[in-house]
C-alpha cells in the first residue's frame, strides 16, 4: 500500500470533475506530495494554483475549497484545510494510521506491492576490465547496479544483471608480453592469480607507466609498443595468443570472485567483450545490408539523421551521434561490441528496458549506442544510461591510491572494516563508561560485526549520494556510528532486536497475529506514518533508478524512531498498560523489519546484536 497513490486515487475523481482541461489531471495529481514541514500536515495538495482559471476570475483558495468539497467521504483524512495562496494541507487520521500499520505487520513485503505491469530489465553492471585491478568506477557500478537489481526485483520485475566484462582489451597485451618474457613457471603453477597480478605490475613498472596513468596513454613507450603488438596478434586470432588468453581467463575471473563475494553481489550473467567478438563481422554486414551503415574511405560508419559521417572516433558528434563500427584497419570498435550486445540481450531476454550502470564519462558512447540501436529496430526498448559521478579523494581530485590510479579494492574494504572495529570498540567502551549494560562480544563476533559494518559503510556512502554527483570518499565519515550511515542504521536495527531480547519476547506473534496499534502520542503517530511510507520510497527509487531515495527514507525513519525512544511517555517495555506495550512492541518490530529490508535492498547486511 502506497500512501501517496492512495491519496491520489482519493483526489482523482474530484480533480477530473473540476478540471477544465482533463488532460492535465495527471499533472494535478502529481502536485500531491509529502509535506516538507509536519506543521502543514502529512501531505500537501498543491494543484489549486494551476487549476484556477484566473482570466475567469477564479481564485486558487476558492478552487482549493471546491476540491475539498468534491472529495468523497473517507476514513483516511482529517478534514483538509486551505493555507497560503491555495495549498491544501492533508492530515491522515490517527485511526487510519493505526489500522494500516497493523495491516503491514503480516505482510512479508511490509506494504510494498508488486508492480501492476511487471517488466523485464537487463541491467549492465560492474563491467570491470579483467586482468587489471578493479577501478573505483567499477566499484560504483557494482554497488549501484546490484541495488537496482534488488529494488526492481523486489517490486516483482524480472531482472537480469549482466556483467559486460572487458576481457578482450589491451591489458591482455601486457599479460601476454609479461608471460612470454618474465614468467616464473613454478609461481604460475602454484598460484596463477598471484603470478598474473605480479606480471601485470612488473610490466607497468618496466614501462614506467606513472601511478594513476592508464597504460593506453603511454603511446611511444617501447615496452607498451610490444604489449600492443601482442594485443593485435590476439585480436587477429594468433593461435598461441588465443591459447594463452584462454589459459589466463579463469585466473582473471578468479581475481574478481572474492570481491563480489565480499560485496555479496550475485551477478546472473557474465558475457564479456570476447563473447561478442565472433559476432562483430555479422553485425557490420547486417547494418550495411539494411543501409543503416555505409562504407566511407575504407571505414564503416553510421551517419546521423543529418547525414554527418565521422572520420575518426573523436569526431563522433554530440547530438544524435553518428558512429564508426569498423575502422579503416578493419578493427571493430567499442560501439560495434555494444551493438552486438544489444542484439544478443534483446534476443535472449526480450527485455522491456536495458539499463547501463556506467560512469558519466561514457555518456556520449551510450547516446550513440541508443540512437543507433533504435535505428536498427530496437525502438520499443527503454534504453537508459544510469550514469554516476566520480569518487573523489579528500583533495577533491579523482580518487586514487598509492599504486596506479586504480585502487586495490580489497584493501579499501579492509581499511573500512578496520576502522569500523575501532569505532565499535570505542563506542562500546563509551557506553560502558556511562553505565549502560553492554554486551561483551567475542573476538569472532566483533570481527563479524566489523565486516558487516565496514563493507556496509562503503556501500551506504556510495548509495546515499545522488548518483549523478561526484562524491568525496571519506572513510572516517562513512564509518561513523552517528548520522546517515550504515552503522547508524545497523545499530538502529540491533536496538530493535535487543528490546525483544531484553523483554524476553517472542516476535512471532507480532508478525502472524499483530496486536492493535494505539496512537497515544505524537511520536507514535510520526513513527507509524514513517513506517507506512516505505512503499513510497521503494517505488520512487525504482522509478528514476535512484537508490539514494531509500537511504533518505531510512534516515527519516531512524530520526522518527529516535524521537520515539527518547519520549518518556513512550516507554516500550515499561508501558502503562499491556495494550500500549504490545502496540509499541509492534512498532519496534516493524522498525527493525523495515530497516533490515531497506538495507537488504541496498545490498547491506545487518547483525542481530551489536
Ligand atoms: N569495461 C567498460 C569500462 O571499464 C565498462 C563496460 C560498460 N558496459 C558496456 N556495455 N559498455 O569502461
Amino acid at each position: 500500500m502506497n500512501l501517496l497513490t492512495q491519496l491520489r486515487s482519493l483526489f482523482e475523481p474530484a480533480l477530473t470533475a473540476l478540471a477544465s482541461d482533463k488532460a492535465k489531471v495527471p499533472d494535478y495529481l502529481g502536485a500531491i506530495k509529502p509535506s516538507s514541514n509536519a506543521d502543514h500536515g502529512d501531505y500537501q495538495a498543491n494543484m489549486a494554483m494551476a487549476m484556477a482559471n484566473r482570466a475567469a476570475g477564479q481564485k486558487p483558495p476558492d478552487v482549493a475549497k471546491a476540491i475539498i468539497a468534491a472529495l468523497p467521504a473517507n476514513d483516511t483524512l482529517e478534514p483538509p484545510t486551505v493555507a497560503g495562496p491555495g495549498f491544501i494541507n492533508l492530515r491522515l487520521k490517527s485511526e487510519f494510521l493505526a489500522k494500516a500499520v497493523q495491516g503491514i505487520a503480516t505482510n512479508p513485503k511490509l506494504g510494498v506491492e508488486h508492480a501492476k505491469k511487471p517488466r523485464t530489465f537487463v541491467i549492465d553492471l560492474s563491467g570491470p576490465n579483467v586482468a587489471k585491478p578493479l577501478h573505483v568506477g567499477h566499484l560504483r557500478s557494482t554497488i549501484i547496479g546490484d541495488a537496482l537489481v534488488r529494488i526492481l526485483r523486489f517490486l516483482g520485475h524480472t531482472v537480469v544483471g549482466d556483467n559486460h566484462l572487458g576481457d578482450w582489451g589491451t591489458q591482455f597485451g601486457i599479460l601476454l608480453h609479461g608471460y612470454k618474457n618474465f614468467r616464473d613457471d613454478a609461481a604460475f603453477a602454484a598460484d596463477p592469480v598471484r603470478e598474473l597480478a605480479r606480471l601485470y605490475i612488473h610490466i607497468r613498472n618496466l614501462a614506467k607507466v606513472a601511478d594513476g596513468e592508464d597504460e593506453e596513454g603511454a603511446t611511444d613507450n617501447p615496452v607498451m609498443q610490444a604489449c600492443r603488438e601482442e594485443t593485435s596478434r590476439l585480436h587477429a586470432g594468433d593461435a598461441e595468443n588465443v591459447t594463452l588468453w584462454q589459459m589466463f581467463m579463469p585466473a582473471c575471473l578468479e581475481m574478481l570472485r572474492p570481491i563480489y563475494e565480499r560485496l555479496d553481489v550475485r551477478i546472473d550473467s557474465t558475457l564479456g567483450e570476447s563473447f561478442y567478438n565472433p559476432m562483430l563481422p555479422g553485425i557490420v554486414k547486417d547494418m550495411l545490408a539494411k543501409q543503416i551503415a555505409f562504407e566511407s574511405k575504407g571505414a564503416v560508419v553510421i551517419p546521423n539523421a543529418k547525414g554527418i559521417v565521422p572520420q575518426t572516433e573523436e569526431e563522433q558528434g554530440k547530438e544524435d551521434p553518428p558512429a564508426i563500427i569498423r575502422k579503416r584497419d578493419g578493427a571493430f570498435t567499442y560501439t560495434t561490441t555494444d551493438l552486438a550486445t544489444v542484439k544478443h540481450r534483446a534476443e535472449t531476454w526480450k527485455p522491456d528496458a536495458m539499463l547501463y550502470v556506467v560512469g558519466a564519462p561514457q555518456a556520449l558512447h551510450f547516446k550513440t549506442i541508443f540512437a543507433q540501436a533504435r535505428r536498427w529496430g530496437y525502438d520499443s526498448v527503454e534504453f537508459q544510461h544510469v550514469q554516476f559521478g566520480s569518487m573523489l579523494g579528500a583533495d577533491r581530485k579523482m580518487f586514487a591510491t598509492r599504486k596506479g590510479g586504480v585502487i586495490e579494492l580489497m584493501s579499501l574494504l579492509d581499511d573500512a572494516v578496520c576502522l569500523s572495529l575501532q569505532k565499535y570498540e570505542a563506542n562500546t567502551a563509551e557506553r560502558h563508561a556511562v553505565g549502560h549494560k553492554v554486551w561483551e562480544a567475542s573476538t569472532e563476533e566483533k570481527n563479524e560485526i566489523a565486516e558487516v559494518v565496514g563493507v556496509g559503510a562503503v556501500k551506504y556512502a556510495d548509495l546515499s549520494q545522488n548518483r549523478t554527483t561526484d562524491y568525496i570518499f571519506d572513510i572516517d565519515k562513512m564509518t561513523n556510528t552517528i548520522g546517515n550511515t550504515a552503522a547508524y542504521m545497523q545499530y538502529a536495527y540491533a536496538r530493535c532486536r535487543s528490546i525483544f531480547r531484553e523483554g524476553e519476547i517472542d516476535e512471532a506473534r507480532f508478525r502472524t497475529n499483530p496486536p492493535s496499534v494505539v496512537i497515544s502520542h505524537a511520536a507514535e503517530r510520526a513513527l507509524a506514518l514513517q513506517l507506512l511510507r516505505f512503499p513510497e520510497a521503494v517505488e520512487a527509487a525504482a522509478a528514476d533508478y535512484v537508490p539514494h531515495i531509500i537511504t533518505a527514507y531510512l534516515w527519516d525513519l531512524a530520526k522518527a524512531t529516535s524521537v520515539f525512544y527518547d519520549t518518556k511517555e513512550c516507554h516500550v517495555l515499561k508501558a502503562a498498560t499491556p495494550e500500549l506495550k504490545d502496540s509499541r512492541l509492534l512498532l519496534v518490530d516493524l522498525v527493525g523489519r523495515v530497516i533490515k529490508q531497506a538495507l537488504d535492498l541496498l545490498g547491506i547486511k545487518t547483525v542481530e546484536r551489536m
